[in-house]
């Protein structure tokens, strides 16, 4: 054993684990203490500095609080803006469930912004319309441009209360099986977890598994996500049998901040903030007439690329401008303050005096882990569980957000389905037993752990790192064609090979973040091939994959969801199937907005 990991694992057995504590880890863990559940929280952060935080402008329910507004209206919004491959009985769930959320949020004390009579106050966002798409609706509910970071102190104040056990920077980097892998039958019995502290490994026997491990955004150079968003979840579930679904939808969001990526909210031009090239021009009049700044993300994103390559970009450079200064002052320091504060401090600019540079920024994984309305992971296109094996938020896919997702119905898809997880765990948990032990759960992640620790030679992680994501940003970015995805599939291929000699110089065991880089990396990568190639295997443009030589949408041959499985032993990925979109009440049609 290397020094980097403490010999001897601990065992803990549990009913439920819940592997990460953003929003939808946290709604989850919530329900199952409330129905009595002993359950676990491994965070490999502190709790409150999940990812849920980052996200900023509001989270989405027909609440009708300033103007008429339907769960109906705010279904079909969601279905038009995921180009049709949203799975409608899902988005139903999402637009339904979302009211009760919200106001049970607002219950447990979340701060909104107010109307001035009291209510929970509502603003715009893209894509999220009256009656059917006539124009903007005022749908998002807000606390200023705090939003997640707000969801996100709520929820774990409840948690506490509740007696939540948490195991604070515990990395889960395994999930345990019996009886073979998922693809064989086989049901999830628990997960390893390694202490960041001491590096010992800690077994988790568990009668159910939830992964809430967020996104990979960190796989693209210029991102929105924290350095934390690695994929963890995807890799594992898919390291085990179970497919990855729609992974070539991967959606950037218009405005981040040039060259670092930060995001600076939708919210902005919710309140009526401009896009401007450099002609001063309100471009976005020339992609979507009726929606201006307000269309889905994926068309706002395009068009920027557009403007930057027909030389209107400011000083023909790869950025456009985000200009709120008309909105005046208060409206931008007290609606607005947190991206007020990014501009000032990482850009040197005052957005009340001056327009912003912005660029699209990698920002939200639709696709992930694929799941049931209950969030029981699926084995495939016949939709049969997974035993054992749950997932929520960013990491599943259910699919509720299909080809692009809108704005705020992140926050919303966390809370709807980190709660219905809970749910569906603590009947799970009342009406099974703990699976058998499995001696020796640890000793494959614990080999593969100490020997990067203790090779002589290798590669540094940090430069397979930079290359994959400069790779992704080049060749897997708003736009893609035949050969730069087949370029990325075999340069990700040759950055595995690569991973197997990949050698990290810490050989300590407190807090060898090194080690634990490492690891992600290995995730990173895995993702990044899911992506690459279920895109190079999608011929049409769809949402946010947009493919220059298949300008159109092909709904006789891609109304489907994609699922690709690991290949064996390091073998690139290769087996791909599709599985039916379900429809219940929207046809699809041309996206016009
Ligand atoms: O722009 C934003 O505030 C981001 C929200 C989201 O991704 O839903």
């Amino acid at each position: 054993m290397s020094g980097a990991l403490r010999a001897n694992a601990s065992r803990t057995d549990i009913d439920a684990v819940v592997v990460g504590a953003g929003g939808a880890g946290l709604w989850a863990a919530l329900e199952l203490a409330r129905e009595g559940i002993p359950t676990a929280v491994l965070t490999k952060l502190y709790p409150t500095r999940s990812h849920t935080g980052a996200a900023q402008g509001g989270v989405c329910a027909a609440l009708g609080n300033v103007e008429e507004d339907h769960w109906e209206w705010h279904m079909f919004d969601t279905v038009k803006g995921g180009d049709y491959l949203t799975d409608q009985d899902a988005a139903e769930v999402l637009a339904r469930e979302a009211i009760p959320a919200v106001i049970e949020l607002e219950r447990m004390g979340l701060p909104f912004n107010r109307t001035p009579d009291g209510k929970i106050d509502q603003r715009r966002f893209g894509g999220h319309t009256r009656n059917y798409g006539e124009g903007p609706v005022r749908r998002s509910c807000y606390a200023a441009d705090r939003t997640g970071h707000m969801i996100l102190q709520t929820l774990y104040q409840q948690c506490i209360k509740a007696g939540v056990k948490f195991y604070d920077e515990y990395h889960v980097v395994d999930l345990v099986f019996e009886g073979g892998e998922a693809d064989k039958g086989g049901r999830c019995s628990g997960v390893v977890g390694y202490k960041i502290s001491d590096g010992s490994l800690h077994v988790f026997r568990a009668k159910t598994v939830l992964l809430a491990t967020g996104g990979y955004g960190r796989a693209w150079r210029v991102t929105s996500n924290a350095h934390s968003l690695t994929g963890d979840g995807m890799a594992l579930a898919w390291r085990h049998g179970v497919p990855l679904m729609d992974m070539e939808f991967y959606q950037f969001h218009p405005t981040g901040i040039v060259g670092i990526g930060i995001l600076l909210s939708e919210a902005a031009r919710g309140e009526g903030g401009y896009l401007l090239n450099n002609e001063g021009k309100r471009f976005m009049e020339s992609y979507a007439p009726k929606l201006m700044e307000l269309a889905p993300r994926d068309m706002v994103s395009r068009a920027i690329y557009q403007e930057v390559r027909a030389g209107r970009g400011i000083d023909g450079k790869d950025y456009v401008y985000l200009d709120v200064r008309h909105l005046g002052r208060k409206v931008i320091e007290e609606k607005l303050p947190d991206i007020t504060d990014f501009a000032r401090v990482y850009q040197g600019v005052e957005p009340i005096s001056e327009p912003v540079p912005i660029q699209p920024t990698a920002h939200y994984a639709m696709g992930g882990v694929p799941t049931n309305l209950n969030t029981e992971v699926i084995a495939g296109p016949d939709g049969s569980v997974v035993p054992g094996l749950f997932a929520a938020g960013e990491v599943a896919c259910v699919s509720v957000h299909g080809a692009n997702r809108l704005g705020t119905n992140s926050l919303v898809d966390l809370l709807v389905f980190g709660k219905r997880a809970g749910k569906r765990m603590a009947a799970i948990c009342k009406s099974t037993q703990l699976p058998a032990a499995r001696p020796g759960a640890e000793t494959a992640v614990a080999d593969e752990m100490a020997a990067m620790a203790s090779r002589p030679e290798g590669v540094r992680p940090a430069e397979i790192r930079r290359d994959l994501a400069a790779l992704m940003m080049d060749n897997v970015g708003v736009y893609r064609d035949e050969a730069l995805l087949s370029a990325a599939v075999r340069e990700i291929a040759r950055l595995k090979g690569e991973y197997a000699r990949v050698r990290v110089e810490d050989t300590g065991s407190v807090f060898n973040t090194d080690l634990l880089e490492a690891r992600e990396l290995g995730y990173l990568l895995d993702t990044a091939e899911a992506t690459a190639v279920s895109a190079l295997a999608r011929k049409e443009s769809r949402g946010a994959h947009s493919r220059e030589d298949y300008p159109d949408r092909d709904d006789a041959k891609f109304l489907a969801h994609t699922m690709v499985w690991r290949g064996s032993d390091g073998a690139p990925a290769e087996r791909i199937a599709y599985k039916p979109v379900t429809i219940t009440i929207f046809e699809p049609k041309p996206r016009i907005y």
